[in-house]
């Protein structure tokens, strides 16, 4: 499941570095052996591996081979059971038995899921495959799932494979993220991790290096990282925005130009390709360059010089090159509107970042990552996301990816009128199927909603819908501030 989605998350071309990442890339985890066979008589382990076994009617048989098989089997009958036997600084598998649970069960079972330190595997039967809410949960949080009945030798197969998954997304450097300056790429999923990984090997290479996303999704920020990692790193990282550039501005933008070279040209200019000296060019949007700047750019990429717009020297200058784009590059080659020649020299290693809808739990991490960065933006204390808020967060389809999120909890901030940010805050309240809330959020609706209908039987006047309600009216002038129900045209209407 998501390890698939990460295999094809990479895809080197060329480049003997890059083998490297296509054999490990393309070896299912499956075929590790590490983790998934170790023999039960094998060399002593420090500490047995931690299985966690969620389900309602447990099947002892199966307790029973995974202890034989060297698991410290650790069983749930229910949600509660899972947060109590989930230990925050140990990693370990979990199998989760959807079809021991009942559909009202799934909400609860949710938030251990979530958790980032287990490696889950559900079982499940046709039937409860049927149901739109388990897939969701196993697409979520799963590393795989089996449809019972399967034999008990395959579950000990798949929990390993589980267990090696989750240790490898630990053990790799850096663990959670990877540090670009001041700002820094958040992921813990394994299509996060094999970007990291790629990230600092790329680096390492002065190879050509092609991204491409969906829009929102970090092209820009792994670009930096990918030059703030590399040996360049003293020297220039220089963008250009090769969409937001007029046609007839761009040739001179990318090479410069002479004193005199045009009508206003008063002054000697250097051109982005040659301030990247020693550096790296990113070459952003590179599907908007127009068919002549295809031209001069792949000559250039061909002999390593440059001529600035009026001038007669050839100047050499040495950059890295990353590009990046959100269009099919394959359908515009198709259709003749990008070079293929040049995207062979673009594309020497090539990036692709995942959406951020395949990014599993990180999805609630960046959430948390953007809160704390941006919580100060409100004068109340936030403490966190509601319920409602996280379901609505892993059900909604993402289109602009991290920005998305980002503009999204930045403007939750702001609006929220509680210490959690709701659904509602996030503007999804519709993706939220279980409008699950605290007790205390729940009186807050249910007083909003009171006072609203006693407000809209009485006109707005509030001395009857005080008596109605049966408080006084400076309480209900205070409940109406607190809730957001007075007007600023006046409150009080016919008296
Ligand atoms: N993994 C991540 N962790 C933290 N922040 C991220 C991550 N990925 C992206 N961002 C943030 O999301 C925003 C968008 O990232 P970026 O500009 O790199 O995306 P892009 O793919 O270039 O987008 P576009 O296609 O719109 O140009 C930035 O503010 C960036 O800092
Ligand atoms: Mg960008």
């Amino acid at each position: 499941m998501r390890e698939s989605s990460h295999l094809s998350s990479v895809t080197p071309l060329a480049g003997s570095r890059l083998r490297l990442a296509a054999s490990r890339g393309s070896e299912t985890s499956a075929a590790r052996p590490a983790a998934v066979d170790a023999p039960r008589g094998a060399a002593p382990r420090a500490r047995a591996r931690v299985l966690l076994y969620a389900a309602r009617t447990p099947d002892d048989a199966l307790v029973e081979q995974l202890k034989s098989r060297g698991w410290s089997v650790l069983v749930a009958r229910s949600a509660h059971d899972i947060g109590k036997l989930i230990k925050p600084a140990t990693l370990c598998a979990g199998i989760v038995d959807m079809a021991s649970f009942p559909a009202r069960d799934l909400p609860g079972l949710e938030a251990g899921l979530r958790q980032q330190q287990v490696g889950w595997i559900a079982l499940a039967n046709p039937e409860r495959l049927a149901d739109p809410a388990v897939r969701r949960l196993i697409r979520h949080y799963c590393f795989d799932y089996v449809k019972l009945p399967v034999a008990h030798a395959t579950i000990d197969y798949l929990v390993g494979h589980a267990y090696g998954m989750i240790h490898l997304s630990d053990a790799d450097l850096p663990p959670d993220t990877t540090a670009v300056s001041d700002d820094e790429m958040v992921g813990t999923c394994e299509a996060m991790q094999q970007l990291f990984r790629t990230i600092r090997k790329v680096a390492n290479t002065d190879a050509s290096v092609f991204i491409s996303g969906e829009s929102g999704t970090g092209k820009e920020l792994t670009a930096l990282a990918i030059h703030e990692r590399s040996p360049r790193r003293k020297a220039p990282f220089v963008p250009i925005n090769c969409g937001a550039i007029a046609h007839h501005l761009l040739q001179s933008e990318l090479f410069g130009y002479e004193r005199g070279a045009f009508t206003g040209a008063n002054q000697r200019k250097i051109g982005r390709v040659e301030a990247a000296n020693g550096g790296t060019l990113f070459l952003d949007e590179i599907g908007d360059l127009p068919m002549e700047s295809q031209a001069s750019l792949l000559r250039f990429l061909q002999e390593g010089k440059i001529e600035r717009l009026g001038g007669h020297e050839s100047i050499s200058v040495d950059v890295r090159i990353i590009s990046a784009t959100h269009v099919d590059l394959e359908g515009a080659m198709s259709e003749g509107r990008f070079r293929q020649d040049l995207f062979h020299r673009l594309c020497v290693l090539r990036v692709d970042e995942p959406p951020l809808r395949a990014r599993g739990k990180d999805i609630e991490l960046l959430a948390h990552h953007i809160l704390g960065k941006f919580k100060t933006d409100s004068a109340r204390k936030i403490r966190g996301f509601a319920p409602s808020a996280i379901e609505a967060m892993y059900s909604y389809h993402w289109p602009g990816n991290v920005r998305e999120l980002i503009n999204r909890v930045r403007r939750a901030i702001v609006m929220a009128e509680s210490k959690l940010i709701s659904a509602e805050d996030l503007d999804l309240a519709q993706f939220s199927e279980q409008q699950t809330m605290s007790l205390a959020q729940a009186r807050e609706v249910a007083e909003k909603r009171a006072i609203e209908a006693a407000l809209l039987r009485h006109r707005h006047r509030l001395n009857e819908a005080a008596v109605d309600l049966g408080i006084s009216r400076v309480t209900l002038y205070r409940l109406m501030s607190t809730h957001g129900l007075r007007d600023a045209s006046g409150d009080d209407k016919g008296e």
